[in-house]
């Protein structure tokens, strides 16, 4: 084999298709590696000491780290995170420890890649074979889980929902309706930019609760209402907009359909749908950042992320249109988002 590896396409496979190196970033993720080593633990032996584990096996995985540029080694028995391992501190904006870490609950669905031929075979999510129960049943039944999800799930809160309410225009809107609407960011970024605007959130029994208590916080509670509730059932209210942020690519095709047409049931007249999600634009069709997070809407849920062109078949499902994409810059994260109105098919030319 060549002396330089980096071109050769049998190496080039072998990394790809191995699966020592996700599972290497995992487990330093998950011993906070990077942060032990700017807090000072710069020596494998103290890393061992702090994380709790076997010296010669935890300096096996970093020499792994930095052959693959993780860590790097400045000194001998000296090492500092790369770059790309600065993205694993704990404070780091995107969140990806958190992310990467074999506790929290996007790591753990991530096994059920380990599954994935048979997703491949059947189109169904294989979550439940793994963990024995659907995704959004596992986090009902244990609190952790759905803790670790609505953290990961409101990691840029703060910043996320900022471009999507600044991109409409809500001086017509007297109600909003966040459907499936999580712990309550994007009800929060509305409420503060349109005074005038009350807002309902549909969501399971605990996240409920959750979002209650973080408009509480805000000082939003008088206008914005929380109600437990299944949004495949009749919605709880009319609204002039509908909010689906990061909900239907949960879903495959028929079960989003039904979301959408019980949105549309609720809407008043004159009134739209925002779909928040990742870029949807058909060329990113093939674009890593977009097959990432559609495989695992496979494997976790069953669902997928939708190119323009599957959005519009979607919503005529629904007796929708696609009134109008933008795509909207992230602030946190490398990759655009775009917001999608879907209007009643009628109303849109
Ligand atoms: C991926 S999260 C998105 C949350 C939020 N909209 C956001 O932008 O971060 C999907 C949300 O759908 C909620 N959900 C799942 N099934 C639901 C159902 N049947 N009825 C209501 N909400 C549901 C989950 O609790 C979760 O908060």
């Amino acid at each position: 084999m060549a002396e330089s590896r980096d071109d050769d396409p049998l190496w080039g496979l072998i990394r790809l298709g191995s699966l020592h190196t996700p599972m290497a970033v995992r487990v330093a993720a998950t011993l906070r590696l990077v942060d032990h080593i700017k807090d000072g633990a710069t020596g494998p032996r103290e890393l061992a000491e702090r994380t709790g584990t076997n010296p010669d096996a935890l300096a096996r995985l970093i020499r792994h780290l930095v052959a693959v540029g993780v860590l790097a080694e400045p000194e001998r028995g000296r090492l500092a995170p790369t770059a790309m391992g600065e993205v694993l501190a704990d404070d780091h904006p995107a969140a990806q420890r958190a992310w990467h870490d074999l506790g929290e609950i996007v790591a753990r669905a991530d096994v059920g890649f380990t599954r994935l031929l048979d997703a491949v075979r059947t189109g169904r999510p294989t979550y439940a074979d793994v963990y024995g129960r659907p995704f959004y049943d596992d986090l009902a039944a244990e609190p952790r889980l759905r803790e670790s999800f609505e953290s990961l799930m409101a990691c840029d809160q703060h910043v996320a929902y900022d471009a999507p309410t600044a991109a409409y225009d809500w001086s017509g809107v007297r109600h909003v309706c966040d459907v499936g609407g999580g712990t309550g960011g994007f009800v929060a970024a509305v409420a503060r930019a349109a005074p005038h605007v009350t807002a309902t959130i549909v969501e399971l029994p605990g996240t409920a609760q959750v979002a209650r208590e973080h408009l509480a916080a805000e000082g939003l509670a008088e206008r914005c209402d929380v109600v437990e509730g299944d949004f495949f059932a009749p919605l709880p209210c009319k609204a002039d907009v509908m909010l689906l942020s990061f909900v239907l690519l949960n879903w495959p095709d028929e079960d989003a359909a039904r979301i959408l047409a019980r949105c549309a049931d609720s809407l008043e007249p004159g009134g739209r749908i925002l779909v928040y999600e990742r870029d949807d634009l058909a060329e990113n069709a093939g674009n890593e950042r977009f097959t990432e997070l559609d495989l695992r809407m496979l494997v976790f849920l069953g669902g997928r992320l939708r190119t323009r062109d599957e959005w519009a078949g979607l919503a005529a499902r629904a007796g929708l249109a696609v009134e109008s994409v933008r795509r909207l810059p992230n602030p946190t994260i490398p990759f655009d988002l775009s917001l999608i109105v879907l209007a009643p098919a009628e109303e849109v030319s």
